[in-house]
């Protein structure tokens, strides 16, 4: 997709078709006064004919308009410009891009000028939005099977120059939609093509692409080595080898790097502590942390952000098997510490102990990991919002903040103490269950206990990574936009 900026005047573009939003009773701003008086008075007669609404997802399409360069005008509902919020706003741009790509459209422009007019959030938010809405809506998952209807044949889109920097606003955007696609890709992908020696795979050649970007892969030999007994617990089941994956993007000189840890088993049937058959596929998903991180690896170093970065995953097979753990046994982690696996479906902490250990040797700023880590967070939060923990309030208070600001919400909850003594064992230095009840809360604690050094927070991504439902199932991109608008903060380029 081509993005551009267009300053003429909107009845001189000899686009496919305007995208000109309207506001509800037919209120109208200066684009479609604009477009109304060269059409002598057609627009405002349609726009207040009462015929529309013009709620979001409402729109007209009018061809051949008179009076103006471009070959149609879909005229699309936007709701009351009274609290025309960030919410608002990103549905109007994601009706009016949908109908853009069903349609035969090849070239538009899009009149953001009359919702900027009345937006607070500034246009720039707007125009990344947009190029964000086009990139992932575009998104078709075509891997393993055949094409599935028609191709959308848009090519490119201009806007006015809104807000300050609109050009590198739509260059966020679409770096951000590209890094969602590439999570939901890695995503979707079966457990039988997506290893975790195909992470590696796509991880090194990321870095083959960018610069910035160098890799490091460690293999089971030299997990051995580093005493990762706890990762290496859970690939045991598995013919599939275990990866550490660490992708770092240099971009900001001497600066102590942020690292962001992903969970990524590739498949989670949850050992010898077997999973019940029902929606067991959806556990191909349970990698869509460390497919986040791979997408905004791949958002900054396209956008060449200006911070110092380390992408880590790490990578297993979750399956039963002669040589996998069994519950009740004890394996100790890199830190020295010994865990009583209790139940073998509780992996995820068990590889991301490991690597929060790792995480150590890189001194860093802090450490966000990134996980599908418990069941509990879906009941907790549906899959509206993010599960926040960590051990640093004012880390939280910046990702709070960004979920707010880019609508890839988290919500924080509890690590109070009190909740640490679940995790006590008879046998073993902690166990890697505490039982039915806080589960989210639970699994952060062991986590808790392997980020001592360092400001760290967890996401627990178990219901935000995917969709299960109908024709909507899939991964969804998220928490690529949380990431990179926490990252472009850092490098104040928000
Ligand atoms: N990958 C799952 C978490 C999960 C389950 C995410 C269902 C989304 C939907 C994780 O490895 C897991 O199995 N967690 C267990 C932990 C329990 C055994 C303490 C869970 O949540 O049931
Ligand atoms: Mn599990
Ligand atoms: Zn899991």
């Amino acid at each position: 997709m081509r993005y551009t900026l267009n300053q003429d005047s909107i009845t001189t573009i000899a686009a496919d078709c305007l995208v000109v939003p309207v506001w509800k009773d037919g209120e109208t701003g200066d684009a479609v006064e604009a477009l109304d008086e060269a059409s002598g008075g057609m627009l405002r007669q349609i726009a207040g004919s009462g015929d529309f609404r013009w709620k979001p997802g409402e729109s007209h399409l009018l061809h051949e308009p008179a009076g103006c360069a471009a070959k149609r005008i879909l005229l699309l509902g936007a709701g009351g410009p009274a609290g025309f919020d960030a919410t608002a706003a990103a549905k109007v741009l994601a009706c009016g891009v949908r109908k853009l790509l069903d349609g035969n459209i090849r070239h538009a422009h899009f009149a953001l000028e009359d919702i900027e007019a009345v937006f607070g959030g500034g246009g720039g938010w707007l125009a990344a939005r947009l190029a964000r809405e086009v990139e992932t809506a575009a998104y078709r998952y075509a891997a393993t099977r055949a094409s599935t209807g028609p191709e959308p044949v848009l090519e490119s889109l201009s806007i006015p120059p809104i807000g300050d920097g609109p050009a590198a606003a739509l260059a966020r955007g679409e770096a951000v939609g590209r890094g969602m696609n590439r999570a939901r890709e890695l995503g979707n992908l079966p457990g039988n093509i997506c290893t975790p020696e195909y992470l590696a795979t796509y991880a090194t050649e990321l870095a083959r692409e960018h610069d910035s970007l160098s890799v490091d892969v460690l293999d089971e030999a030299q997990m051995r080595e580093l005493g990762m007994g706890c990762l290496l617990s859970v690939a045991a089941g598995s013919v599939e080898e275990a990866r550490l994956i660490v992708l770092r993007h240099q971009g900001g000189g001497e600066e102590k790097p942020v690292v962001l840890l992903g969970k990524g088993i590739t498949f989670d049937t949850g050992g010898i502590s077997l999973k019940p058959g029902l929606a067991m596929d959806e556990m191909k998903f349970d990698m869509c942390g460390a497919a986040s991180v791979l997408g905004a690896m791949a958002a900054a170093a396209e956008l060449r952000l200006p911070v110092n970065l380390i992408g880590m995953v790490a990578a297993a097979e979750n399956m039963p098997g002669g040589r996998a753990t069994k519950p009740g046994d004890i394996v100790t982690s890199m830190a020295g510490k010994t865990v009583e696996i209790l139940n073998t479906d509780a992996e995820g902490r068990l590889v991301l102990c490991d690597a929060l250990t790792y995480a150590e040797r890189f001194d860093p700023a802090c450490v966000i990991d990134i996980a599908t880590l418990t069941g509990a967070a879906v009941a907790t939060f549906g899959h509206e919002a993010n599960a926040l923990l960590g051990n640093d309030q004012s880390l939280m208070d910046e990702l709070l903040q960004c979920g707010l600001a880019c609508l890839d919400r988290a919500w924080q909850l509890p690590l109070w103490d009190e909740y640490q003594k679940q995790l006590d064992s008879n046998f073993a230095d902690m166990a890697n269950i505490g039982g039915k009840r806080a589960g989210t809360i639970t699994a952060a604690c062991f986590l808790s206990r392997y980020a001592e050094a360092f400001p760290w927070a967890h996401l627990d991504i178990a219901g935000s990574a995917w969709l299960a439902d109908g024709a909507r199932k899939g991964a969804t991109g998220r928490p690529v936009p949380l990431l990179m608008e926490f990252l472009l903060a850092r490098a104040d380029q928000s």
